[in-house]
């Protein structure tokens, strides 16, 4: 994953447990990359998730609530980097769209080696839309939280909740988020 986001969850812990938290989770952790996180690397995945595992051990939270809410805090972060034209979007649905048309493409063209996701939209209606969620990674609940995150910067209210999910038996995710 790109040293960006490892930078954002290194940031999103210090801010909610303070620097000594982080460090303690870095010397157990024990990363080959030390934890010395800058945004032009890409790092190993599974350090993300060695770290995400540690916290949510260490806070007594799931590790799916520890990816939600970094997802929701880390989206006013990817917002501040969006290329030019992804801030004139007013609508969450339209927004996703923009994210599989041209964000996420964007980002690619700037970093080749960066890994996105694929959003497959699968119904919508004018305030319900579902959309299948596609990634190696698995970070369903991660981008559950970036919905979220999304939703507050543009000032809508929204419910997401996924129809099926693979960590809990489905055969793929489907997030769907609901205007209320
Ligand atoms: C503000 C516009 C956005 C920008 C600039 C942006 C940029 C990025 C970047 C740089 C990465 C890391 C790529 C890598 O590590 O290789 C990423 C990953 C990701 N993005 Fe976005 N993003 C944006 C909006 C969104 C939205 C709205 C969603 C959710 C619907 C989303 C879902 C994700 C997820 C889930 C990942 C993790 C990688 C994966 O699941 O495979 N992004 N994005």
């Amino acid at each position: 994953m790109k040293g960006i986001v490892f930078v954002k969850f290194n940031e999103f812990i210090e801010e909610l447990w303070g620097e000594e938290f982080w460090d303690e989770i870095l010397d157990e952790a024990d990363l080959s990359s030390e934890g010395a996180y800058t945004t032009v690397v890409t790092y190993d995945d599974q350090e993300l998730f060695k770290l995400i595992g540690l916290v949510a051990d260490r806070q007594n939270i799931s590790e799916r609530e520890a990816q939600f809410a970094f997802g929701k805090w880390v989206f006013k972060e990817f917002y501040s980097i969006a290329p030019s034209g992804a801030h004139d979007f007013e609508d969450v649905f339209e927004f996703l769209h923009a994210v599989q048309d041209f964000i996420h493409v964007e980002v690619k063209k700037l970093n080749p080696n960066a890994l996105v996701p694929e959003f497959k939209f699968l119904s919508e209606t004018s305030n319900k839309l579902s959309f299948h969620y596609i990634s190696p990674r698995q970070l369903c609940f991660f981008c559950e939280g970036i919905v979220y995150g999304l939703a507050q910067q543009i000032g809508q209210a929204v419910n997401v909740s996924q129809s099926e999910c693979e960590h809990e038996g489905g055969q793929r995710c489907v997030l769907v988020v609901e205007k209320v």
